[in-house]
């Protein structure tokens, strides 16, 4: 009797022992992280390897909440951090391709750019054998700057203007590349890299990001939501897709003080911050960097025909749905990404459930801490979907 019941107990601690390792052998081959069908990342050779191929993960609270598939293509995953890594690299290629740049010579890249341009530049820049100039608004987040000069870009800050303003930011950095490149006592040349009107910015998008896009989700998307700043991304991306996606909505997701909105929906560019005495900040009145304007672009122009509507966020709506997103999913962005989700939210309530929606999460809310994240922060961790769309 008593060794049956010694007996018994061994054969459950084999039992229970045998099922633990199981248990535990699945989680590393079974769970998604380690599963064997998922390759490890290949090594690479060098900087530019590192920019694009970036993952699309479901944002599951707000998919949840709006009974949609809401998505989010991580192009703050690219080596410099944000989606602007392509469109350096690109306008560098056809510089060189061109002979306006060539390493070796001291040549310098010029921008005018609110940020994360000009990181882009500069990190793709150094890898590629350039010095880089960036001239900025002298309101933009610290972080920005303080890694600007970190990664050793000069960083010329000037107060912001209207574009008919020679000292106006990117009108500047245009000054300075001529300035260098017509300069009898050094061989270098100056580029000025002028995203908003550079075709290569568009068409890195038409050619790379929106390709990816397209096989992640094997061609299957109702609606693309996106911000605009020089208009690249909205119009690369909506383009491509539409032209393989033709039921495809395009939709715009705008800041607060940007005339897009009123353009896109009524053919009008303007904001009613523009009223005579109103105006509190000279480009965009907004707490949001990256995307905004009040003035026409190249790049905007390429795809406006395809956007089918513009949502406007407010300020207030974006800080909320940033905490929103970092208290619900771990998901630590800046204010453009959240602008995005706000807007795909909105659409997402227009479409109706079932539906798939993309977004870009352009970079991290560690580029924004002292400025939008610091605002952010505050917001109640409790907050949810409704009364960040209840919000004006
Ligand atoms: C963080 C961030 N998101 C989005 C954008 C907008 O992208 P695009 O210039 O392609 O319209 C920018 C542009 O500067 C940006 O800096």
């Amino acid at each position: 009797m008593v060794s049956n019941w010694r007996d018994v107990y061994l054969g459950a601690a084999a039992t229970a022992t045998t099922l633990f390792v199981f248990y535990e052998l699945k989680q590393v081959f079974f769970d998604p992280r380690y599963a064997a069908s998922k390759p490890p990342a290949p090594k690479v050779n060098g900087l530019p390897d590192l920019i694009g191929n970036t993952p699309i993960v479901r944002i599951n609270s707000l998919s949840k909440l709006t009974g949609c598939d809401i998505y989010a293509k991580l192009e703050l995953t690219n080596i410099g951090g944000s989606s602007k890594d392509r469109v350096a690299y690109e306008l560098i290629r056809a510089a060189e391709a061109s002979g306006k740049l060539l390493p070796g010579r001291g040549d310098v890249i010029f921008e005018g750019t609110s940020g994360s341009t000009g990181i882009s530049l500069t990190t793709v820049g150094r890898a590629l054998g350039y010095r880089v100039h960036i001239v900025l608004q002298d309101d933009t987040s610290p972080e920005k700057i303080t890694l600007l000069e970190s990664l050793g870009a000069t960083v010329e800050k000037v107060k912001p203007a209207s574009i008919v303003d020679p000292d106006q930011f990117v009108n500047l950095a245009e000054k300075r590349a001529i300035e260098l490149t017509s300069d009898p006592s050094t061989p270098a040349m100056g580029l000025f890299a002028n995203q908003f009107e550079n075709d290569n910015n568009w068409k890195v998008h038409y050619n790379h990001t929106a390709p990816e896009i397209f096989s992640q989700m094997n061609g299957k998307l109702d609606a693309f939501v996106a911000g605009a700043g020089t208009g690249g991304t909205i119009s690369g991306i909506a383009k491509y897709l539409r032209e393989r996606i033709p039921q495809l909505g395009v939709y715009l997701a705008d800041p607060q003080g940007s005339g897009f909105y009123n353009r896109v929906n009524f053919g009008v560019l303007y904001d009613k911050v523009e009223k005579e005495g109103t105006r509190r900040r000279h480009q965009v009145d907004t707490v949001v960097e990256g995307i905004g304007l009040n003035r026409l672009t190249h790049n905007f122009l390429v795809g406006e025909e395809l956007i089918d509507g513009a949502v406007r966020v407010s300020d207030k709506q974006a800080l909320m749905m940033a905490k929103f997103l970092t208290v619900n999913d771990g998901y630590f962005w800046g204010s453009a990404s959240a602008i995005a989700a706000v807007g795909c939210v909105k659409v997402a309530q227009q479409l109706g459930p079932g539906k798939k929606l993309l977004m870009i999460a352009t970079d991290s809310g560690a580029r924004h801490l002292s400025k939008f994240w610091k605002m952010a922060a505050k917001e109640d961790s409790e907050i949810t979907l409704e009364e960040i769309l209840n919000e004006k």
